[in-house]
């Protein structure tokens, strides 16, 4: 069984220091309410660029608090793009807006202006231009539009914090930016999330939603801190080769369900259910962004370098796309594997098998839920990628350069394999 070499579906980012600051926090009585929290404002918006910057308790409560204060008019139409983590457009719909899906480019993963305009009508108040797995997309040709035609525009940031485009960082394009610190991102804070905005009416509204807001309950911090850092631990390579490693190859072994995360109409369902309310975000998130923002540009850097090498030496491979790392933009928040539908477990098991843990999308064609209408919405064929073609690899520079080129050699080996049969 590979134990040197192993390669987590996520390795965790957790700043050094985490431990001690959560106890200190706790031990303090900072967890929920204190100092850092205005201070993570100013510094967040400083590297921003002077945004008026919220916290929130997640990504979606972020999204939430965005819509609540951009304030459209009931029953407006927002479009969003047809692949994408369906949350946001849920958040939406349970708000009272009409979610709009618009087609994405099947190798970028992102829409663009033409398929976004494709879907603008009279009833349009918003657009969330999404950067997904950390690519932006084209935000400047979308900006323009929006502005050309009076529509809010925001952005879904949750796989980009710190993606420039020309210089600048995204989420500064739109009238409000969206952030998620969550665990599986590249910027964690044990949890929490944040908007940024330049426009003076927005922040008001969205400061008077946050007093409003509940406080974070003391044991619900502690509890999702500890069970975040415990996720650091376990997903280390090293830590990961000797104890989630063997208990996935023998889940792999026994035909079970390898652990992968609840998706699509389930989700979606428990998600409706839970009644999602803004939420603030807490003084320990906020005391963690703050160390976060120190490292999160050479962090970014790091996963850029490993991705290059990843996507060089699977230059030439037939069968398995690889995103392009040429334009220097992209931060490879997850790197997408895509792979024909029906060849995607095959792969997903032999990288298993050779120590790499790949993870499925958590991203769907939101068209195809029930939540959206499901299969009977559908007018347009669809000519863009699916959960089932998909597969993200992590390539975050706790992972060594020598077990990126060694993953490289294993995918090269599957494709001329499946090529000879
Ligand atoms: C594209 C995208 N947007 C928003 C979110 C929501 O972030 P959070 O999980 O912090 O609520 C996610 C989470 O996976 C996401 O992938």
């Amino acid at each position: 069984m590979t134990i040197v070499g192993s390669i987590p579906r996520r390795c965790v980012n957790l700043p050094p220091g985490s431990l001690s600051t959560l106890i200190s926090c706790s031990t303090g009585g900072r967890l929920q309410q204190g100092p850092a929290i205005e201070k993570f404002y100013d510094a967040f918006s400083a590297w921003l660029g002077g945004p008026h910057v919220f916290g929130a308790g997640s990504g979606r409560s972020a999204f939430q608090l965005a819509l609540e204060a951009l304030n459209l008019d009931r029953g407006s139409e927002i479009i969003f793009p047809i692949f994408t983590f369906p949350v946001m457009p849920m958040v939406a719909k349970l708000l009272g807006y009409k979610p709009v899906f618009c087609e994405v480019d099947p190798v970028t993963f992102n829409s663009g202006p033409d398929h976004i305009e494709a879907k603008i009508s009279d009833k349009t108040g918003a657009v969330l231009a999404t950067h997904l797995f950390g690519q932006p997309c084209p935000i400047r040709e979308i900006t323009e539009l929006t502005q050309s035609r009076q529509i809010r525009l925001m952005e879904d940031c949750a796989h980009a914090c710190g993606v420039r485009v020309g210089g600048r960082l995204v989420g500064t394009y739109g009238d409000v930016g969206v952030f998620s610190f969550a665990e599986g991102k590249n910027m964690p804070c044990f949890g929490g999330g944040a908007i940024a905005t330049a426009d003076d009416d927005i922040a008001g509204r969205a400061a008077g939603i946050l007093t409003r807001a509940a406080i974070p309950e003391k044991g619900a911090v502690l509890k999702k801190a500890l069970d975040i850092w415990l996720k650091w631990l376990l997903t280390r390579p090293e830590v990961f080769g000797i104890t989630v490693y063997p208990l996935l190859r023998l889940k792999l072994l026994m035909g079970q369900p390898l652990m992968d995360s609840t998706v699509g109409d389930e989700l979606l369902d428990s998600f409706a259910a839970s009644n999602p309310k803004v939420e603030r975000l807490a003084n320990l998130q906020a005391e963690i962004g703050l160390r976060q923002l120190q490292r999160i540009e050479a962090f970014n850097q790091g996963a850029r370098e490993n991705a290059r090498i990843l996507t060089e030496s699977l230059s030439g491979v037939t069968g398995i796309g690889a995103p392009d790392t040429a334009g220097g933009e992209h931060i490879y928040v997850y790197y997408p594997l895509t792979v024909a539908p029906d060849r995607r477990d095959a792969l997903r098991r032999h990288l298993l098998q050779n120590g790499i843990d790949a993870k499925i999308t958590d991203m769907s064609d939101c068209s195809l839920l029930r939540q959206f209408g499901g299969a009977d919405n559908q007018t347009d064929p669809r000519s863009g990628p699916t959960e089932a073609s998909i597969l993200e690899i992590c390539v975050y520079p706790v992972i060594p350069e020598r077990n990126i080129r060694r993953l490289g050699r294993i995918i090269q080996a599957w494709a001329r394999e499946a090529e000879e049969n």
